[in-house]
């Protein structure tokens, strides 16, 4: 049963053992200085125990000025490489390989939870967040780049497999790649070869202090919003982030502005957005990860063996039954506990101090 799910993937000489993905979640259940705590090694613990092949941890701050709650975890410290490194030790014993998230949440939080003017490419408010942030100038550009490479170099020290650099959603990364929230004249704006630089500079810079960490990247292939990416546009972009040195790509769609596509709705129905991976997949040659809405290995199963994404992430599924996986491997899929799209898990949203769950009483 689910014999494609069950098939491993080896990338660049990493075997990852199953086909689902736990992307990233923010919890909010680190300390508030960026620590990881027992919460947040019972939550991945128990995604990890469940059988999921990539588990994402994260996300995970790389600025001081880049938070976008008060409790998300940090590596802006070496004094964060330690717990994390007991985290990833243990959830590594279940199996999974171990990624690790790296954010900046650019003009998508507040000053009053960072304790920093808002940053940003251009001087443009969040619609949704409505604080103007400053625009960065090209030596904090460096600077901020230089954060997500340290960054990178500590979750490889603390044993992570994976990077992932989170430029979707319209957080900073992402903010640099659309020309919905991207209005530079300097060489980061305007055309998709400045409008990437950014990124491919973060890439290179983490390929070559890093070499032997694989490196992912998750985007909005479809922003949903007027001047905003379309996969026309990011068809152009991946192609550019495989040359400078990506190994795993994961598709996502919208920013705050559309946040029913980044977190789809019940409405949208069944993988809203696998059209998006299958569309990018048509482009490059490295993994490709789908995500939204997608609630059983049956339909994994589907979306693998047609060929439209190479790998499958399931947040709130997992979220309400951590144990999915290992249920469906073993036949037992009448026991799984089902996420009914009520979006309490959405903390920032519904304004609870960190993210839960009604279906479990794990969290
Ligand atoms: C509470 C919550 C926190 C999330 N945190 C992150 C995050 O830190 N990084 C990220 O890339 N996506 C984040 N997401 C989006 C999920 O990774 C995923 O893309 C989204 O939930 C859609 O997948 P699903 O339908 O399987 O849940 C979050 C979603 C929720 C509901």
């Amino acid at each position: 049963m689910f014999e494609k799910v069950f098939t491993p993937l080896e990338v660049r000489g990493v075997t990852i053992p199953n086909r689902i993905v736990f992307p990233a979640f923010q919890t909010n259940y680190a300390t508030r200085e960026g620590f990881v705590t027992e919460r947040v090694t019972n939550f991945y613990r128990n995604i990890a125990k469940g059988g999921a092949g990539l588990t994402i941890v994260g996300c995970i701050a790389v600025s001081k000025d880049g938070f976008g709650a008060t409790n998300v975890l940090q590596l802006t410290d070496e004094r964060h490489v330690e717990g994390l490194r007991k985290l990833f030790q243990e959830i590594k014993s279940y199996g999974t390989i171990v990624a690790v998230q790296l954010i900046h949440f650019g003009r998508q939080t507040s000053s009053s939870i960072t304790g920093h003017p808002l940053v940003a490419p251009s001087a443009i408010p969040c619609p949704v967040m409505k604080e103007t942030p400053r625009e960065l100038s090209e030596d904090e550009i460096c600077r901020i780049e230089d954060d997500f490479t340290i960054a990178a170099l500590r979750a490889k020290n603390a044993g992570a497999d994976m990077v992932e650099l989170h430029a979707a959603f319209g957080y900073l990364i992402g903010g640099f790649l659309s020309a919905y929230s991207n209005k530079r004249t300097d060489k980061y704006g305007g055309n998709l070869e400045n409008r990437t630089r950014f990124l491919r500079e973060i890439i290179e810079k983490v390929r070559s202090k890093v070499r032997d960490l694989l490196i992912g990247c998750r985007i909005s292939a479809e922003e949903f919003v007027e001047g905003g990416l379309t996969l026309e546009e990011s068809k152009k972009i991946v192609p550019m982030l495989v040359d400078a040195g990506i190994d795993v790509i994961s598709v996502g769609a919208g920013t705050y502005q559309t946040m029913n596509h980044m977190l789809p709705t019940k409405e949208m129905g069944e993988g809203p957005h696998v059209y998006l991976a299958e569309g990018i997949k048509e482009v490059i040659d490295v993994p490709v990860i789908c995500v939204g809405n997608i609630r059983d290995l049956g339909f994994a199963q589907k979306i693998i063996a047609e060929e439209r994404a190479d790998l499958v992430a399931m947040g709130r599924a997992q979220v309400a039954d951590s144990q999915i996986v290992n249920k469906s491997k073993n036949g037992l899929l009448n026991s799984i506990v089902e996420c009914d799209w009520c979006n309490r898990c959405m903390f920032v949203v519904t304004g609870e101090p960190a993210m839960s769950c009604p279906k479990n009483p794990n969290l």
